[in-house]
């Protein structure tokens, strides 16, 4: 039986050894199978006599069980290694950034909006809205500008057809109508940013007849025209994302408001680059004064108490200015290579800790 004992080291050594499922497969069939090693010795015990046979039946029952066991236990080992190797293989690394290349973009238009509201909100400005077909109070004449007054010749408004009682309703010329809106429904103290579509029959280089602006509103007992440049020039400094930027406030009119003013910031023109911040050159950026008391006295707020600031401003116009945007029409051409030059990825938010635009 010395054989036996060799036979068997020998297949264990085997076992032990299958790199795969298939070669300890191949070990197995070699020794137990129907033509293996263990089997055919089995298959010889018949010649033996009674007494030999019950003893070598023993043990090469003992060995066929051993093998079995060594076998399993190899095969459940190899299993092991091969999930080991599958998870190696297929780790993801949860903490990667999401996907780079989106495909979509963000308008550069909802970009400066979604960038403006996070300046202002950080402010404590909220954001309002109204609707885009107005009627001519909201639009003109509760903003001091009644009935032939001339300011209405310089909006060229789009009018909708005469309704049965004769009045006319037409596409807002400015965001302005809101402000009005906020005041007949809310109690001072207000502070409000109005981002919206405006309309103007009105088509060139540097114009279109829809375009965006903001509108500010601050009305509450003692905010003035102080607080008016400082908010403004705060604004200018987020979003252009320049520590120096010089500001002017040059006199100018509008009904609404007295004093009124337009913003002026300094800018640089060398080699037909425009660059925001300190230069010698100045760029008008928006219109804005301290409320009109015939505005505030036309929405039933008591202007010997309340006294406040509005501005407003072009988004297309600051869009162009911060990002390079050359012409105003190609905002609307839908043009799917311009957007994504222009657009900006959705994933990135902006936001004043991280960065506005990156
Ligand atoms: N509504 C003005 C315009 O469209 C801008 C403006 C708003 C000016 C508020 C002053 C105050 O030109």
């Amino acid at each position: 039986m010395q054989d036996l004992n060799q036979l068997k080291a020998e297949i264990l050594d085997a076992a032990a050894a299958a790199a795969s499922v298939e070669a300890l497969e191949s070990v197995r069939v070699d020794a137990l199978g129907k033509k293996g090693k263990v089997t055919s010795l089995m298959k010889g015990l018949g010649q033996l006599d009674a007494e030999e046979r019950k003893t070598a039946g023993q043990r090469l029952n003992a060995l066929k069980d051993e093998i079995a066991g060594a076998i399993e236990a190899r095969k459940a080992e190899l299993a092991d290694a091969e999930i080991d190797a599958r998870l190696l293989h297929e780790r993801v690394d949860v903490t990667l950034p999401p996907r780079p290349e989106a495909e979509g973009r963000i308008h550069p238009i909802s970009q400066t909006i979604d960038e403006v509201v996070q300046i202002f909100g950080e402010m404590g400005f909220a954001v309002a809205e109204g609707p885009d077909i107005e009627d001519d109070f909201h639009n003109f004449t509760a903003l001091n500008m009644p009935p032939e007054h001339p300011a209405r010749q310089m909006h060229d408004t789009f009018y909708l057809p005469e309704k049965a009682d004769g009045e006319r309703m037409l596409l807002r010329t400015h965001t302005s109508p809101v402000q009005i809106r906020a005041m007949q429904v809310q109690e001072p103290p207000i502070r409000i940013l109005v981002p919206g579509r405006t309309y103007r029959c009105d088509s060139d280089m540097t114009h279109t007849p829809m375009f965006h602006q903001f509108e500010g509103l601050v009305i509450d007992e003692t905010t003035h025209m102080g607080h008016l440049k400082g908010c403004l020039i705060e604004f200018c400094r987020a979003y252009f994302e320049v520590d120096d930027v010089p500001a002017r406030f040059r006199p100018s009119h509008f009904p609404f408001t007295e004093p009124s003013a337009e913003m002026d910031i300094g800018c640089s023109r060398e080699g037909g680059e425009l660059r925001i911040g300190a230069g010698d050159d100045w760029l008008e950026i928006l219109g804005c004064g301290m409320v009109h008391p015939n505005v505030l006295e036309a929405c039933g707020v008591d202007s010997n108490k309340y006294q406040g600031f509005a501005f407003g401003m072009g988004v297309e116009r600051v869009a162009m200015l911060k990002y390079g945007i050359p012409d105003l029409r190609t905002f609307f051409d839908a043009d799917i290579r311009w957007l994504h030059h222009y657009g900006f990825v959705p994933l990135d938010l902006p936001a004043l800790v991280s960065g506005l635009s990156r």
